[in-house]
């Protein structure tokens, strides 16, 4: 088996970094436009498997998409990082380009991939790498709610004081500020979350969830990566592994949740076809009103993509 990490900047070298140290797949190649990045980063990282007791082999490539052939899975993590200030959105111009263009490269010398989109502002570029590759939209999907809900399982562990293996919870919608946390859907061990904290606590943990990637921007000067990187790793590994795990992931909706033609986060089953299944939660009015809500700004974002390039799919 074979993936792909395009972009060597701090996410994708984490995501090669990780699927490396997971050793389930042969070969993992990162390819960078940038001179030598993507052949260093993928140097060091493979001195570190005599250490961390791995094969997976990692193969650097600046812009040469022929070592990229036959990958079985391609993340794209290509495209401006957000500064302080600025919303995900604003990157839509530039980056719009560099998944475009990206894409094809990939099409081109894997026809059958699996393409897993990182880039923001997420949804929407998800959605150009779909208009761009032409290909079912079951193999053409995002990464955002396992990173949004590792952020909020993991305020609500140190809130909680408890491991955060033991939280589970789903998270809806866009990768930005009206993404929908359900704390109805939200347990530890079991036990509905609601029984073990107070709603104060609880409300204050899931504005600090919509707003979590800003507040390491805030922090850092430019986006995170190590939890993006991982969460986009996880889910190659349920591709590859054929897993049929249960994530928030990115999809291309046709009617589930009442919403058509655009790329919103819902639950989904991820196995060697990709997306194999949506997974359809009875949401209450409130639940579903949140989610419409954030549709609404996810769609007027496409809107400004196809403005600027091709026409919609209708
Ligand atoms: C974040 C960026 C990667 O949420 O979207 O950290």
């Amino acid at each position: 088996m074979k993936v792909t990490v395009v972009g060597a900047g701090n996410v994708g070298a984490t995501c090669a970094d990780v699927i490396a140290q997971k050793d389930f797949v042969h070969e993992v190649v990162l390819l960078d436009i940038k001179e030598g990045t993507a052949e260093g980063k993928s140097l060091d990282i493979w001195q570190t498997a005599a250490i961390n007791l791995y094969d997976t082999r990692t193969v650097g490539s600046t812009n040469d998409y022929s070592k990229t052939a036959n990958s079985d899975v391609v993340v794209i993590t290509s495209g401006l990082p957000r500064k302080p200030g600025m919303s995900r959105d604003d990157l839509i111009a530039t980056n719009a380009g560099i998944v475009r263009s990206v894409t094809e490269n990939i099409i081109k010398h894997s026809p059958n991939t699996i393409i897993i989109v990182v880039s923001n502002p997420l949804d929407v570029m998800t959605y150009c790498a779909f208009l761009t590759a032409k290909i079912d939209p079951s193999k053409v999907f995002g990464m955002a709610g396992i990173l949004d809900t590792a952020r909020y399982r993991a305020f609500l562990a140190e809130a909680l004081d408890t491991s955060p293996k033991d939280i589970q919870a789903v998270l809806m919608g866009g990768h930005g500020d009206t993404m929908v946390p359900l704390p109805r859907y939200t347990t530890v061990a079991g036990i509905p979350v609601t029984e073990l904290i107070s709603k104060e606590k609880l409300d204050a943990i899931v504005e600090r969830t919509k707003k979590g990637g800003g507040e390491l921007v805030n922090l850092m000067g430019t986006s995170a990566w190590y939890a993006p990187g991982a969460a986009a790793a996880q889910m190659v590994e349920a591709v590859i592994k054929d897993q049929k795990r249960i994530f928030p992931c990115c999809a291309w909706l046709q009617g589930e949740y009442g919403l058509k033609n655009i790329y919103l986060g819902v639950p989904v089953k991820l196995g060697k076809n990709g997306i194999e299944e949506i997974l359809e939660l009875k949401l209450n009015d409130d639940e579903m009103k949140l989610l419409q809500s954030s549709a609404k700004s996810v769609k007027e974002v496409m809107n400004v993509l196809d403005n600027m390039q091709q026409p919609a799919v209708k």
